[in-house]
Formats: C-alpha cells, structure tokens, sequence
C-alpha cells in the first residue's frame, strides 16, 4: 500500500492527541483511505519539554522549518497557531517546497489564505483547513463537497463555544457576565487571555473564511464585529420576558448583489432551533438552493473534535487528487462586493436608562418618530428606589444607520444614566 510521510508541527492541547490518535488508529485509516499515514517527524518549540506523548527521539526536528526541506516529508500539519510568526513562515515555506499542508490556524488563513492558495494550486498541493472553523462541525467540506451542489444564499450561527457559554450560564444561572467568565476559565472553557473570544474577532475570523467558501469570492475584510462584553444581566432577563434569547451569532448573507459579513449579539426567538444550542456547542445553519436548510452542530472545539476535522482533511489527501484549497481555481474567484451593515434594516432591542421623570418617555418617540424608525413593543420599567426607569423597545426593521443615530441622540440627553444599547434581532 501506499504511504504519506507526515511532519506534526506543534505539540500542545492538538498536536499531541492528533500525534496519539494517528498512531492508533493508523491501520483503520490506511485501509479507509487506502494510503498509509506515516508519521515520521514532529516538532515544537521546546525539545525538552515534559510531554504526554511517547516517541522516539530521533523523530524531533530540532529546527520546526526543517520540515519543508526534507525530501521525505510529503505532508505538514501545522499546529502552532496565529497568524504571523512561525506559523505563518512554515506554511508559506511548506507550500513553496510543494509539501501538501493541514492547519488548524484560523487566524493564518483568514489573514493569507489568498496568497496561501495561489501558491498550493501553482505547485499542485493540497492546503486544507477544516479544523480552522468550529473543531468538530464539518462546515467547509460540507460546503466543498457534500452541498457542492448548491448556490448558497446564507450561512449563520453560533461559532465560538466560550461566548456561548457565557450567554447561556448568565440566562441560567442569573449570573453577571464576570462572574460566568471566572467560571467558564475555572473550567477550562475560556483561555486566560480569551480576549479574540469575546470581542467577535475569532468568529470573524471564521466567517470570512466561510464566505469566501460560499460566494467564490476572495477574503474580505468588509465585516461588522461585535462582542458580548456589553451584555449584562438585565439584557438577558428583559430578552427572555419577551420571549427571546442572546446569542453570539456570525451571518453571511447574499441579498440582492450585495453581500454583508457580520458578527454581534443577536435576540433569536426562543422556539428557534439556534436559541436551544447551549453551552460550549457550536451550531452553522446553511441555507441553499436547492438544499434548502441544513443545520451541522456539535463541539466547535478541543482536541477531540478537533482532531476528528484534522482526520477528515489528512484523508482527503491520503485519497489523493489535487483539490483548490477555496474550492474553485483562484482564477475563477471574485472580488464582490460586500456591503456595510448601515444600509441594511433590522428589527432591534433598544434599552435606555433614564432618570423616572414626565416628558421622558415622549421625547425618545418623538426621537423614533423624527429618525423613521416604528415602535412595535414598549416596556417601562421603572426602579422607585434608584428614581430611573428603564425603557426597553423592539422596533419594526429599520435602517441600522437609523437605529444607531438614535442611540447617539439619546445618550447626548440630560436624562440618560448609562449608556443605551442596541441589540438587532433575528427575524427568521
Ligand atoms: N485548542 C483548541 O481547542 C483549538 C480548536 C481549534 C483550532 N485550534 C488551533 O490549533 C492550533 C494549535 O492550538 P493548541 O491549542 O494546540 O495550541 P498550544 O497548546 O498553545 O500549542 C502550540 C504548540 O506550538 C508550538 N510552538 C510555539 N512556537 C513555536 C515555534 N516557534 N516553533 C515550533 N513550535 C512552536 C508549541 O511548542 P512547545 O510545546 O514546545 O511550547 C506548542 O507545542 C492553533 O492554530 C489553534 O487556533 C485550537
């Protein structure tokens, strides 16, 4: 039988349990995908750290870049992270030396993942990156393969575990926002820095990918990203009286000629298939013509499932045949044209703090009123004790630029007391 000489770069929380996994499971592999993965280097960082893994000396490459020198290696898995750095040199270097690459590295090919696939189809290697968009969820070769058949009109959902978990303890638990994030890093389910996790850049990072994936297009960097940090107790208790809930959702859509990218704080209604992912679990609805919906979920993350995307792309290689890394030629991707959000309308949840005082109430619907924007639902809550009131508004789909410039007037007035927020809904 055939072999595939195998070079593992990077040997942390992925790069061991994949190291373990293909030593075990190297014979079912080799019969499924009729090509034996062999793996004969591996590399980190550090030679003599103390590591779970057990492997012959002679198989560490001393200098990580030595791999995509060495005649015998015909695969790199890059497993470092990031996007610059030694991550970014080995895989433009592996590519160059015509080694086919697997990377986890989302950060790398939402960065260079143009210039990285003209190099691998112009030395005819294969570059492949399921594991970069939520672990264990086989978006991209779904979108690659097995919807191959479909003009693809919208992917959304849920892409990063840590922020999801936060959401759906603070609903539960009725627990601040730190309080659930000490949590959820006591338990392993947020990073000590998870700063990429909870600003939107990491689900940004996810979805350019995928939308270039869906549209043929080139990365974009046309994208609006929000966080969850501005969430708080109250947000959540006033979404689920009526009847929705907060969730970190990614959307790229096509609507008309346009295509917008973006990431914020979504209420979706409670019966909604997304609003019952909870947890770390990460969910992608696809929507396609002549599919129609399809819905992938599971854990976006961790060695496991991890593990279980960087299988799938090391045996698609092991079965041979040169695949475009974005699934068409790089000659017959386009340059679309994305849209900012500030055009597109939205229903939305508006929350204003004010002082409890007459006049206020009607000088925020004259401000609706002045901006175009209609009210379908108003609740006043007022706090007798602190005398504010809070004022909480879903509108009808209005122009976002709408909404926003009416969140910049009313917190320039004398009666606000904390800063308002706007929340768009998901229709659907
Ligand atoms: N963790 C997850 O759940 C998850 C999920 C999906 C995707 N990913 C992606 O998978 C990749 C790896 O993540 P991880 O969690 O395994 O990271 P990690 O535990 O921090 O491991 C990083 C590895 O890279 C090695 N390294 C760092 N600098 C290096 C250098 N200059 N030369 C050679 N090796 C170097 C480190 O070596 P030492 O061991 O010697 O320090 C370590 O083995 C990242 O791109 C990440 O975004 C991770």
């Amino acid at each position: 039988m055939k072999k595939l000489n195998i070079a593992i770069v990077g040997l942390g929380n992925i790069g061991s349990y994949l190291f373990k996994y293909l030593i075990k499971n190297k014979m079912i592999l080799a019969k499924k995908n009729n090509c034996i993965p062999n793996v004969i280097y591996l590399s980190a960082k550090n030679k003599n750290r103390k590591r779970k893994i057990k492997f012959n000396k002679k198989m560490f490459l001393n200098n990580y870049l030595d791999a995509t020198k060495k005649e015998d290696i015909d695969l790199i898995v890059e497993l470092i992270g990031g996007a610059e750095g030694p991550a970014k040199k080995l895989v433009f270097k592996a590519l160059k030396n015509k080694k086919h690459v697997v990377t986890a590295n989302k950060a790398l090919i939402a960065k260079y993942g143009d210039q990285l696939s003209k190099i691998a189809e112009k030395n005819r290697v294969n570059l492949e990156f399921e594991a970069s968009v939520c672990g264990g969820v086989p978006i991209i070769r779904s979108l690659k393969e097995g919807l191959i058949a479909n003009k693809i009109n919208k992917v959304f959902g849920i892409f990063n575990g840590t922020s999801n978990y936060i959401l759906s303890s603070m609903e539960k638990e009725n627990k601040s926002f730190n309080e659930v994030l000490h949590k959820a890093k006591k338990l392993g389910y947020a990073e000590s820095n998870p700063k990429s996790d909870l600003n939107g850049e990491d689900v940004a990072a996810k979805l350019k990918i995928l939308t270039s994936l869906c549209f043929n297009s080139f990365l974009n960097k046309n994208i609006h990203v929000e966080g969850i940090k501005e969430i708080d107790k109250d947000d959540i208790n006033y979404a689920k009286k009526l009847g929705y809930k907060i969730k970190l959702l990614g959307y790229t859509e096509l609507i008309g000629k346009h295509i917008y990218q973006r990431v914020h704080p979504t209420l979706i209604k409670n019966s909604s298939h997304v609003a019952s992912i909870d947890g770390v679990l990460n969910a992608v609805i696809i929507d396609g013509i002549p599919v129609g919906k399809s819905i992938i979920q599971g854990e976006g993350a961790g060695p496991a499932a991890t593990t279980s995307a960087l299988i799938s792309d090391i045996s698609s290689i092991l079965r041979g045949n040169i695949k475009f890394p974005f699934s068409i030629s790089n000659k017959e991707r386009k340059n679309l044209n994305f849209k900012q959000i500030s055009g597109r309308s939205f229903s939305a949840y508006l929350r204003f703090e004010v002082v409890d005082k007459p006049g206020v109430l009607s000088n925020i619907a004259q401000i609706f009123s002045k901006n175009n924007v209609s009210i379908k639902r108003l609740v006043q809550d007022p706090n007798k004790n602190k005398g504010s009131s809070s004022i909480i508004i879903i509108t009808h789909p209005s122009k976002d630029s709408s909404l926003n410039r009416i969140i910049n007037i009313i917190n320039n007035r004398s009666y606000v007391k904390k800063k308002s927020k706007l929340i768009r809904i998901d229709d659907n």
